[in-house]
């Protein structure tokens, strides 16, 4: 028994020495230690021994057991610093340590107004269901809104959000009403890239339900985020605009920051600025979502976090989030 085991012992250290990586180690200590490897035999037998036979051959397989442990740990170490992703803790900090994305500073920021109001940050899957993106939605399959978004289909009724209000949905499912969430996220669209579409951007939605909600309750809210987020109180207007999931639905425009209204090649001559598409909850869409459109009302409003960081941060091309390029991103102080 002794000599069986001793030459298990120089069979086992032998495959450890050849052994290339880590999940070959895995292997090797499955083999040898694990439940039915030959030692876990000879010592689940050992009850059949007499005191002394026991004793001696106990020994013999702890003794051999730590020396294949020892070795495997040590193997394992070996190959993990022979890798080249491997982290060397002596190298100096690197000071250039880049910095957080625009849309996710300018993201932070509303939330963070929100917040104050009362909202909750929530998040949603980005692929989604049919039934979240558009059905539960007040867009049905038939509906002529589904081609406004040109939408990356997954098959079996799965595929790329194309907005963040499906949050609003799994919101209303998870926590009915009264209600105050706001997602921010990000969307696909099978778009043509140019300076000021891309197939990726960043959406953030908002959305209040409870008794008594009113467009001035809105229109408060909107005035406030934006006032916050451009640091100056902004002038707000709201222009019809079609949504199926609300109704009215408008556009909300703020007067123009860099001509205050009097006309310039940013606000095409207009004075005013296209932000972001809102309205008052549709009946349907709390009806679908088990809330009495006669008991509660609500807004919501998608803002599109890519367009406010380019707003903000003077960025006057959308490709610029995506590139890898440093020089570029080096340009709107990015990275
Ligand atoms: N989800 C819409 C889109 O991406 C934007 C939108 C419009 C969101 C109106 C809203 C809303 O919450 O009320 O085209």
């Amino acid at each position: 028994m002794d000599e069986e085991l001793l030459e298990l012992k120089k069979q086992a250290l032998q495959e450890i020495a050849n052994a290339q990586d880590s999940s070959e180690i895995v292997q090797i200590k499955s083999k040898y230690l694990g439940k039915r490897s030959q030692i876990s035999r000879v010592m689940s037998s050992l009850k059949n021994y007499s005191i002394e036979e026991r004793r001696t051959l106990g020994q013999i397989c702890n003794t051999i057991k730590n020396e294949i442990v020892e070795a495997l740990k040590a193997k394992n170490n070996q190959l993990i610093s022979e890798t080249s992703y491997s982290i060397d803790i002596t190298m100096p900090v690197d000071e250039d340590r880049g910095s957080l994305s625009p849309i996710t500073i300018v993201g932070n920021e509303v939330c963070e107004i929100l917040e104050k109001m009362g909202f909750a940050i929530v998040s949603g899957p980005e692929i989604e269901d049919e039934y979240h993106n558009f059905d539960a939605l007040n867009i049905p399959s038939t509906h002529p809104a589904r081609d406004m978004q040109d939408t990356y289909w997954l098959g079996s009724h799965k595929l790329l959000r194309t907005h963040t209000s499906p949050c609003q949905v799994r919101a209303m499912e998870k926590y009915g009403a009264p209600l105050r969430i706001a997602a921010p996220g990000r969307c696909f669209r099978n778009e043509d890239i140019d300076a000021s579409h891309e197939n990726t951007f960043f959406q953030l939605e908002g959305m209040c339900i409870d008794k008594n909600i009113s467009i001035p309750n809105l229109i408060y809210v909107m005035k406030s985020i934006l006032s916050e987020i451009f640091d100056q109180e902004v002038q707000v207007r709201l222009r019809p605009g079609y949504f199926p999931f609300v109704e009215p639905g408008f556009e909300l425009d703020i007067k123009c920051l860099i001509c205050e209204g009097a006309g310039c090649s940013t606000c095409k001559g207009s004075g005013w600025i296209e932000l972001c598409p809102c309205g008052m909850i549709h009946p349907n869409v709390l009806r679908i979502n088990n809330i009495d459109p006669n008991e509660y009302s609500g807004f919501a409003f998608g803002i599109g976090l890519t367009r406010l960081a380019m707003m903000k941060y003077h960025i006057n091309d959308i490709r610029v989030f995506n590139t890898c390029n440093l020089e570029e991103l080096e340009q709107f102080g990015i990275v």
